[in-house]
């Protein structure tokens, strides 16, 4: 990644500081690491190569070097979003959304945390707190973004499938103005994250609306319903064959079509 074309591009938003490394282990490590220091509101921490890169759950998420974007936010919520949180992984993916449109591109929110093109998985969100007793002092969103077709694992380490930006826009995709974008993007929906018309813009971009999906939970235990849209939490809304309301809340769950 070009650090002079990178500082000059990010100096247009009103970040906090910027820490830059050609490789890392997680930048969610590093950033929770930070902000559990001394890290100003928008800090953010990126890196070219994950070494240890994580999504959900410890499960791997797969970063090689010069191929993607890695990058995490730390957020010190104000009194006005606290009451919101839970809805911060959906505001970090509509700023992934809203930066691929700008490209052209149609791209689906497949609950709670990936970004799908193309009904593949070209992004993902990790979103980790740092408590202070009962209270959430800080966030870190940590966004992974498959830009170049060397992003994408093998088949066989994947269990949904997966893509890159590459495949839709060619090689020539300036990751610098991507990672601006998506910022600029989180900075600007921020104060909207308690309004109605937010849940409604994420519900609107919802991958599976209105369609059959199943719900895997960690413990086995399948649901199946229509997709009709998120509670007021963010949480997921389904309804099941006789119309009863099902919620399904944040955790260990994985959504996928029916089959
Ligand atoms: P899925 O619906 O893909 O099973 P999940 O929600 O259960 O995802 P997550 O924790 O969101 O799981 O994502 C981690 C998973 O993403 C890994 O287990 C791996 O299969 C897949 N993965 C890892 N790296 C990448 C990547 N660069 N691009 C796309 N998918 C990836
Ligand atoms: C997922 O789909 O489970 C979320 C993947 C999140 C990956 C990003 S890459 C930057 C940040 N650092 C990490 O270790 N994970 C997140």
């Amino acid at each position: 990644m070009n650090q002079n074309e990178l500082k000059k591009t990010l100096s247009k938003i009103p970040l906090g500081d910027v820490k830059y490394f050609d490789s890392i282990g997680s930048t969610n490590n590093e950033a929770l690491a930070w902000a559990t220091s001394d890290a100003k509101d928008l800090s953010v921490v990126i890196a070219d190569e994950q070494t240890a890169g994580r999504g959900r759950l410890d499960r791997k998420w797969f970063t090689p070097k010069g191929t993607a974007l890695a990058f995490s936010l730390i957020l010190h919520p104000t009194a006005e979003e606290k009451p919101y949180l839970t809805r911060m992984v959906g505001l970090a993916a509509l700023a992934v959304v809203d930066a691929l449109q700008t490209r052209g591109l149609i791209a689906q929110i497949k609950w709670p945390n990936d970004v799908l093109l193309n009904g593949r998985k070209v992004a993902g969100i990790l979103v980790e707190s740092v408590w202070s007793g009962e209270e959430v002092d800080c966030l870190v969103i940590g966004i992974g973004m498959n830009i170049l077709k060397g992003a994408v694992p093998p088949n066989a380490l994947l269990q949904f499938p997966a893509t890159s930006l590459e495949e839709s826009l060619g090689p020539d995709v300036e990751r610098e103005e991507i990672l601006h974008d998506i910022l600029a993007g989180i900075i600007a929906l921020r104060p909207h994250i308690g309004s109605d018309s937010f849940i409604a813009s994420w519900e609107k971009v919802l991958a599976f609306r209105g369609e059959q999906v199943q719900v895997e939970e960690g413990d086995g235990n399948q649901i199946t319903g229509r997709l009709l849209g998120l509670e007021y939490d963010g949480s997921l809304r389904l309804s099941d064959e006789q119309s009863n309301s099902l919620t399904v809340r944040f955790g260990d769950v994985r959504l996928r079509p029916h089959p």
